[in-house]
């Protein structure tokens, strides 16, 4: 399997401070990863460094087998690295329609149409405004929007936040589904830890600013106290990884 995400010793961070020390990651084509960690543990730091919206501190970045350590953000985003950030990033004074075909670039291969075949519900909004748009629809168009740019991995930083569970359950399979039929990669930050672990092939638990527990997603799945330190923060996580022997 290609990685499509590789990181060699990345150190991450703001300024000269680093937040993420020494990660080391894959995501491969057609994997579904997840990144789970307590609040500031340095998921949105990562996936902001990947992209090249932050500079690595230091360290290597490979991205679709290219070395990208000091690429700019859209020439990373060029060779079909896609994000939904924190926040949605959309453009709520702009309709559903109009947000899609601005994400649309012209060498894409994927269809208006395509991601609507995925989130049916938007297919009666494509003339409202987003920002009049619910929590659950933003979060969809934000996913639509980030799939027509024909991706060939995309990282979904807490897709999820804000949503109910039964939206949760819902979204989350859509995005394996479409990892699985397109061969896309998907790095996923998720409070849903259990609902992730679900759809994810593997995972990794940042702690103390580095990745203190790795595994595949039924690994991770049983180590209940590891899960629930992976929410509660580093003392917590770092000892029922060490307890459970994943690190
Ligand atoms: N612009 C910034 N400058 C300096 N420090 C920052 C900046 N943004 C975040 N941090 C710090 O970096 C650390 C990691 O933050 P990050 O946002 O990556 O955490 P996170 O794992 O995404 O948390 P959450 O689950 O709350 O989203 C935190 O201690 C945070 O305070
Ligand atoms: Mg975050």
């Amino acid at each position: 399997m290609k990685n499509l995400i590789e990181t060699r010793n990345l150190v991450c961070g703001y300024g000269k401070l680093p937040v993420v020390r020494d990660l080391n990651i894959t995501v491969g084509e057609g994997e579904v990863v997840c990144l789970l960690g307590a609040n500031g543990a340095g998921k949105t730091t990562t996936l902001l460094t990947i992209a090249g919206a932050l500079p690595a501190l230091s360290g290597e970045l490979d991205v679709m087998g290219a070395p990208v350590t000091s690429a700019k953000a859209h020439e990373i985003a060029r060779r079909g690295l896609g994000i939904v950030p924190e926040g949605r990033g959309l453009f709520y004074r702009l309709t559903v329609a109009e947000n899609l075909r601005l994400r649309r670039h012209r060498q894409s291969t994927v269809e208006i149409e395509d991601v609507l075949g995925y989130f049916p519900a938007l297919r009666n909004l494509m003339g409202r405004r987003s920002g009049l748009l619910s929590g659950g629809e933003q979060q969809m168009l934000a996913l639509a929007g980030a799939l027509v740019a024909d991706p060939k991995v995309v990282m979904l930083d807490e897709m999820s936040l804000g949503l109910a569970p039964i939206i949760v359950e819902q979204l989350l399979p859509t995005v394996r589904d479409i990892a699985d039929k397109r061969g896309m990669a998907v790095l996923l930050v998720e409070q849903h830890v259990l609902a992730a672990l679900n759809v994810a092939d593997r995972g990794y638990v940042l702690a103390h600013g580095s990745v203190v527990a790795e595994g595949s997603s039924a690994e991770l799945r049983k180590d209940a106290e590891l899960l629930e330190a992976s929410y509660l923060g580093d003392e917590k996580a770092l000892e029922a990884a060490e307890a459970a022997d994943l690190i």
